[in-house]
């Protein structure tokens, strides 16, 4: 059960008016604290803890309700009941929205002929997490990879493997761009040339096609096993750029029926700034002055092309904040137009850096691949085990090291920039993957080491800390819907890190299959732990990571 709404709706029932409900830190003196009786005073002209005390008779009476006192100026203090809580503590489960959206996720969205780098790990985390909670409270979602592959850089790929023959294997693609790209700072004629690729692989040009053609699967392939890797989920669409360009002739039509388009200096652009702005604010370019589609136009393709197909009331885009100002011009654009009737957001996410506090790089000083990374986090996880003297195959490893990289990146708020340390993020103690995992593998242990079956004992006296455990559990749906109202992923993590520190202080202090423990006390333990691994198993879940046979 949602606990918090429970409570929250029955006070506000009795009562006859809308009170806040909030979750004390420290639940020493009561499970929920409300602001009722301030919020009726004011109505009734009264002094409110003279309305508390003529309130709590009346909220004495409801089911859950053990004690009731009043603090300060007048705040109203609940303890709830223990048989309410063991009655009604169950596993959360899938959640049928009141009014279920259609959503459109944009994340991933990686550059074709480039290796995936650190800059993409966020988006990719974060993003799926968010698909998977979206659904779990009953939403529909499309992901779309939305991949780079119809401006400048394909066109600089072009010429170089017209020059020096096809990439025989990715790395080798990998390697392409950067050169490319360092050749063309240095000598003009280059870039020239990969203008004019870009801009005829774009009008059709056959021979460019068919290179774009042939290193497009590589790239694709590249980022597939990066996906799996993570244990992302597949994207519903990989369709970006190019896919989009076929529509960028109907948005241009409409912006010229709605009189938005402008010509400057050659290019095709539309004024986005209003007397409000104090900052910046410059138009958004649908055309350049090489009669080119841009990044800008084919973004406002994609929201005019999802608008047709899928009639989403809302798209979030999961980006870096680089990226802010394009967005703000394109979905004022979109709106100027009435491209789409859907709510158009933005997730920025801050930047990861290396415990010198800049952008993290590799030792020789290069943009950190993806892959890069997951390599020298499974590294820092086979030092550990192997110090431990743990024994642990290397599927586990993967999983630990996954989840390490994973659980850090979604324990930060989205919007802050984190230090990445992969000697920090793989401890198995505190806020880590490994912590949670390791977590999971013990209460499993229990269970099956118990071999026996499970059923809600019908009276059992409490312990603070399996009180304390349960009431965790019942906040579970609680919380999750706030982590979608919010798109905060971090609330799922730091729900799961309290979980589990209170799983772990359960552990310590109750135990369950020792001799000396009764039959009833033992059958109650067993209910809560089980209770407690099937909550962890599914917040595990939601993050993407998954649960190791053995730690
Ligand atoms: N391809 C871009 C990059 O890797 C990100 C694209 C973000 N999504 C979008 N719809 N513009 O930096």
């Amino acid at each position: 059960m949602n606990l918090y709404k429970y409570v929250s709706d029955a006070i506000n029932e009795t009562l006859g008016f809308t009170a806040n409900l909030e979750i004390p830190k420290n639940r020493d003196f009561g499970d929920f604290s409300t602001n009722a009786a301030m919020v009726g005073a004011k109505k009734a002209g009264k002094n409110p803890r003279e309305l508390a005390n003529e309130i709590i008779p009346k909220l004495q009476k409801l089911d859950f309700v053990e004690y009731i006192s009043v603090a300060g100026p007048g705040f109203i203090n609940i303890k709830i009941k223990d048989d309410f809580i063991l009655n009604n503590t169950t596993i959360p489960t899938q959640i049928a929205a009141q009014k279920p959206l259609q959503i459109d996720l944009d994340y991933g969205s990686y550059n074709i002929g480039k290796a995936l780098h650190i800059g993409h790990l966020r988006t990719t985390v974060v993003g799926d997490t968010f698909n998977r909670i979206a659904n779990f409270v009953g939403h529909k979602t499309i992901s779309y990879n939305h991949i780079g592959d119809w401006g400048r850089p394909i066109g600089l790929i072009i010429a170089w493997i017209l020059e020096y023959g096809i990439p025989k294997n990715v790395a080798e693609l990998n390697e392409i761009y950067p050169k490319s790209t360092m050749r063309a700072k240095q000598d003009e004629d280059w870039l020239n040339l990969a203008r004019k690729i870009t801009s005829e692989l774009q009008s059709g040009n056959q021979e460019y096609l068919n290179i774009y053609n042939n290193f497009i699967s590589m790239s694709l392939k590249q980022m597939d096993d990066i996906l799996i890797r993570l244990n992302a989920k597949p994207f519903d669409k990989t369709i970006g750029e190019h896919g989009m360009s076929e529509y960028v002739p109907s948005v241009i039509k409409i912006l010229k029926n709605k009189q938005l388009l402008q010509e400057s200096d050659g290019a095709l652009v539309v004024n986005v700034r209003n007397e409000q702005d104090n900052a910046p604010m410059p138009p958004l370019m649908i055309q350049n002055s090489a009669n080119a589609q841009t990044y800008d136009a084919w973004d406002l393709a994609a929201i005019y092309y999802r608008s047709q197909n899928d009639k989403p009331d809302t798209v979030i885009y999961f980006t870096d904040s680089r990226q802010t100002l394009h967005f703000q011009q394109l979905f004022r654009v979109a709106k100027m137009a009435d491209i789409t009737t859907a709510d158009l957001i933005h997730v920025g996410f801050g930047t990861i850096t290396g415990t010198d506090g800049k952008p993290f790089k590799t030792r020789d000083g290069d943009v950190a691949s993806l892959s890069d990374i997951l390599n020298m986090v499974t590294t820092a996880v086979q030092e550990r085990v192997a110090e431990s003297n743990k024994k642990i195959d290397d599927n586990t490893i993967n999983q630990i090291a996954v989840a390490a990289v994973k659980f850090n990146d979604l324990i930060h708020d989205v919007k802050s920039d984190y230090v990445f340390d992969a000697k920090s993020i793989t401890n198995f103690e505190g806020r880590t993957g490994p912590y949670i995992l390791y977590t999971a593998v013990r209460l499993a242990a229990v269970l099956k080491r118990a071999n026996t079956d499970i059923v809600k004992p019908t009276s059992y006296a409490l312990s603070a800390e399996e009180r304390n455990l349960l009431i965790q559990i019942m906040d579970f749906e609680h919380m999750i819907l706030s982590a979608f109202e919010n798109r905060a992923t971090d609330m799922l993590a730091n729900y799961t890190y309290d979980l589990c520190q209170l799983a772990n202080n359960f552990y310590h202090n109750c135990p369950i299959l020792r001799d000396d423990i009764t039959p009833e006390i033992k059958a109650g333990r067993l209910y809560i732990t089980k209770l407690t691994f099937d909550t962890l198993a599914t917040a595990i879940d939601l993050m993407g990571l998954q649960i190791p046979d053995e730690m």
